[in-house]
């Protein structure tokens, strides 16, 4: 399988008042054609800046390094300007959590989708125009016609969502990095919105970087998997291994918190514990403060990234071989 996207060691840390807080360390990652890489972890563990930092939208206080940071073989780290906004939308287009954040609220919905397409192809207005419409029918949305000329207020959140969509998918792009996509809507809109993602991913061959705090909702979308904790890889392998076999008692933890039909209105798991600030960050294993495996040894020193068996890793002292237990 070609590799898409090709990361190793990505570091990132923000100069704050607080002095210089590690968010992210040394996390690679590989992203594969045709496939959906899901990113999870709770809130603040830096799924979102792992993904803003490979199309360069990190503020301005964030200070990166990487040992490798690859598109299609391209270095993205020392790409000039012009070709980063090339990328950008074109090849590399994200779907935030928040539309609102990335449609603006004064210009009709279809009018922004157009615009994307004369930003980055040789059209005429007429066709943009058609384009859109087309590609407004494909994300499910109706009356494109009408709906073209409405303004974001207009819509509720999950055809704005679907407008998301349509716009980011507009280029074709090579990789879509959806981060939370569907966090904000219904249970029934969600379930129609990630069937929509996995539908373009078949039919044009768009690989996805899918963003959720939901294992539950990871597993049903992605073929690989990056468990992230405090800005470290604790663990990473294909979903049906990771769901089989999880070897971060962190994982195990997760999977544990996903809601489960059969066991009726049971309470739901919680990991004890809470998530520590990045100035609290341990100088030993980052879940030893709530893992009730942890020795002496995880709270004085950091487990590497071991490979347990093929394409699977973990970083932990103690990896989990009989999750039951
Ligand atoms: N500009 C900034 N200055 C300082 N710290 C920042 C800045 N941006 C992000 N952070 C910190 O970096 C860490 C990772 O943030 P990130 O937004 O990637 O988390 P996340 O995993 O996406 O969480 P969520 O699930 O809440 O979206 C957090 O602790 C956040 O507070
Ligand atoms: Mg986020």
């Amino acid at each position: 399988m070609n590799q898409l996207l090709d990361v190793k060691d990505l570091s990132i840390a923000f100069e704050t008042n607080e002095g210089l807080l590690k968010a992210v360390s040394n996390v690679s990652f590989q992203l594969h054609e045709n496939a959906i890489l899901g990113i999870v972890g709770e809130s603040g563990c830096g799924k979102s800046i792992t993904a803003m930092s490979l199309i360069n939208l990190l503020p301005s206080n964030a200070i990166v390094s990487s040992n490798q940071m690859l598109f299609n073989g391209m270095d993205l780290r020392s790409i000039d300007k012009n070709k980063l906004y090339e990328i950008r939308g074109k090849d590399i287009a994200i779907i935030f959590q928040e539309p609102m954040t990335s449609l603006n609220p004064l210009m009709k919905v279809g009018q922004q989708i157009t615009e994307m397409i004369r930003l980055h192809e040789n059209s005429t207005l007429k066709e943009a125009k058609q384009k859109t419409q087309w590609m407004m029918k494909k994300v499910g949305l109706s009356n494109v016609k009408k709906l073209y000329h409405s303004y974001t207020h207009e819509l509720s959140g999950g055809m704005l969502q679907r407008v998301m969509i349509a716009m980011a998918m507009i280029c074709q792009p090579k990789i879509l990095i959806a981060d939370e996509p569907t966090t904000a809507l219904d249970v029934t809109i969600q379930a129609q919105i990630l069937e929509l993602m996995k539908q373009l991913n078949k039919e044009n061959h768009t690989s996805i970087i899918f963003i959720s705090h939901d294992l539950g909702v990871i597993k049903e979308m992605c073929t690989e998997v990056m468990v992230m904790y405090l800005g470290y890889c604790v663990e990473k392998a294909d979903t049906s291994v990771l769901l089989k076999h999880p070897a971060h008692p962190y994982t195990y933890g997760l999977l544990q918190s996903i809601p489960n039909p059969k066991k009726g209105k049971s309470r739901l798991y919680a990991i004890p514990g809470r998530i520590l600030k990045l100035s609290e960050r341990p100088k030993g294993c980052p879940f030893c403060t709530r893992c009730k495996r942890a020795t002496e040894k995880c709270r004085t020193q950091l487990p590497e990234l071991q490979e347990i068996s093929t394409n699977h890793f973990v970083r932990c002292f103690y990896p989990l071989d009989h999750p039951q237990n």
